[in-house]
Order: structure tokens, then sequence, then C-alpha cells
């Protein structure tokens, strides 16, 4: 079935059906050998205007957008929330309302509100990807993990994908659940109890707090940060202590599978969620998580900017 895109936004993986997510991961894979060629740049998007709004700090995802956007020929905005006039009091919809009157197209956001884009996406035209809201949902991120599955075992369907760490607090987890689970992998997540949300199997995936059971005959082992600033109150009783039952070792590993895969979404406290030799070793795909965001993030500015055309053209 040929599947056409015609969403305004991207705010979430728990609204998109498996073709929507399968159209996302194809058009990656044919944008990925742009940044191949010596000219690493297509016009697809001159004349395009994309804001990236960052209200909360980031590393990968904010470099990674603004040079997918790069990349597509557009006109990119650089805001980050700490030094415009919101810390003067003004509303979000305001500074949106301030920023698409500079005829922007397309708004990638960032916020630590859980639900902040899509409230933004609902109440104006402007086109809203959402890159990481709270603990709600983290989509590129997502989507850039399941391609780094699917680029190197061939496939999602029947993969078993492990998630370990702070299942409660990770938009990361949220959004890869929705998107594994449509797309026929076999999710498990594994945390202190304190960590894990109630009723998380409602899912669709199965929840332990024992470490061996949850990586036993996993394909791929996606470790989730320990999220100390969004931390209220203390989940367990002491870095050590959950580093004794739930890092990623060696020792740990000689329980998994010999090809396993070992993800990690970043930015990694090393020696806490992982070791140090686990991360730099031969079974990490961190930094190939990373190089794919890239195109992922490429497909998804592309996709919503043709949807965004045939709205105007009609
Ligand atoms: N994975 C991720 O969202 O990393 P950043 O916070 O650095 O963007």
């Amino acid at each position: 079935m040929t599947t056409v895109w015609k969403r305004k936004d991207l705010v979430g993986l728990k609204d998109l059906s498996a073709n929507e997510i399968k159209l996302i991961l194809d058009t990656a894979k044919s944008l990925q050998e742009i940044s191949l060629r010596p000219v690493k740049k297509v016009p697809t998007l001159r004349g395009r205007t994309v804001a990236n709004l960052f209200f909360e700090p980031s590393t990968r995802t904010r470099i990674s957008f603004e040079l997918a956007e790069k990349r597509l020929s557009a006109d990119t905005i650089n805001f980050t929330g700490s030094t415009s006039s919101t810390v003067k009091g003004e509303t979000l919809k305001d500074t949106v309302r301030n920023i698409e009157s500079l005829k922007v197209e397309i708004i990638v956001m960032r916020h630590p509100a859980s639900g902040a884009p899509h409230r933004l996406a609902e109440a104006l035209p402007v086109s809203v990807v959402n890159a990481g809201d709270g603990i709600n949902e983290h989509p590129t991120q997502a989507l850039l993990d399941m391609f780094t599955i699917q680029e190197k075992k061939g496939n999602l369907s029947g993969i078993k994908v492990a998630f370990i760490g702070d299942i409660l607090h990770s938009r990361v987890a949220r959004s890869n659940i929705w998107g594994l689970t449509k797309m026929g992998a076999k999710v498990v997540v594994c945390a202190p109890k304190t960590l894990l949300p109630p009723q998380v199997e409602a899912l669709g995936v199965s929840a332990t707090t024992d470490l061996d059971q949850a990586i036993k005959d996993a394909d791929v082992i996606n470790l989730l940060r320990i999220q100390t600033e969004r931390q209220s109150e203390c989940y367990f009783p002491s870095i050590r202590e959950y580093a004794n039952s739930y890092q990623i070792n060696r020792e740990v590993l000689k329980h998994a599978k010999p090809d396993v895969l070992i993800m990690h979404p970043g930015p990694v406290n090393r020696g806490i969620e992982l070791s140090s030799e686990v991360m730099d070793g031969p079974y990490s795909v961190i930094l190939d998580q990373v190089t794919n965001g890239l195109a992922v993030r490429m497909a998804v500015l592309y996709l919503l900017s043709g949807a965004r055309k045939k709205v105007v053209e009609k």
C-alpha cells in the first residue's frame, strides 16, 4: 500500500499508523546518500524557513535538525528559551505567533511541558515538529532508533528490544514503545519498580525489574539515561546501587545474544547506564544513531514541507 504524507505536524508516534512510520523510514533511507556526496546539499527546501525553538538544553537533536535544514537548503532561525523574551513573561503562544508573522513555515520545538507542541499545532497554522516535550514523546529520536535497528538487523518485525533505565520519565521510551509495537517489534522495559510507569503493560510491552530476564534473547538493548533533573524524589537509594543492578558492562553482556546491539539516545552518564568498555565497544551503535538522526530529520522536514505545499496549492 502506498502512503502519502498528509499531516501538517509531527507531534508524536502515538497517532501515526505503521504505514506513515514506514514512509518516514523509507524516505530517510532515500535521503541518506546526500550526506555522502562531495556537495552535501539539495535545493528541496530552498525559500522555506524553519525555526528551531529550544526551551531545554540539547546537543544531538538541535544540531541534527539544524544540519538537516541546511542540507535541504532551508533558511533557519535558532532560538533558545533562556535568551528570549519568554523570560520576561511572554507566553509560548505569543512567542510563536511573532515568529510565525515572519513567514516561518515549520517550527521545531523542544519544551519541558508535556503537550506544549500539540497545543501549538492545534492553535496555529504553522507546521510543528516535536523535538521532545517533557516526559511525553520524542518522535524523531524513536524514528532514528528504529531506522538504526532496521539498518543493522534488516527489519523491525519480530525484533526484541529491551529498554533499561528511567522508563518513568523517558519520552524516548514512550515514542519507541508506540513506534516499535506498531512495526511488529517485541518490547520489554526494565527498571527498579519505582522507575516503571504504573500499568505500563497496557501499552503492549512486558515489564520486569530483573536485568538478566530483560536482556535474555534481546536483539537490541536500548539504555535510558537516569534523569536527575526530572526526579523530584529519590527513586533508588544511590546511583552506585542503581549501577550495581542495572549497568550494562562486559560481565552482564555474557548473558546477552552474541550479536546484540547496544543503543543509547544520549546524553550518556558514562559509567552509570553502561560501562566505558561497552559504550566504546563493538556492540555499540550509539554514534550510528546520531548519524542516522540526520537522514530521519531530513525526511520529516521534507514530508511536512510537501504536505504544506499541497495545502497552500488547493
Ligand atoms: N537524544 C537527545 O535528545 O539528545 P539531546 O538532548 O542532546 O538532543
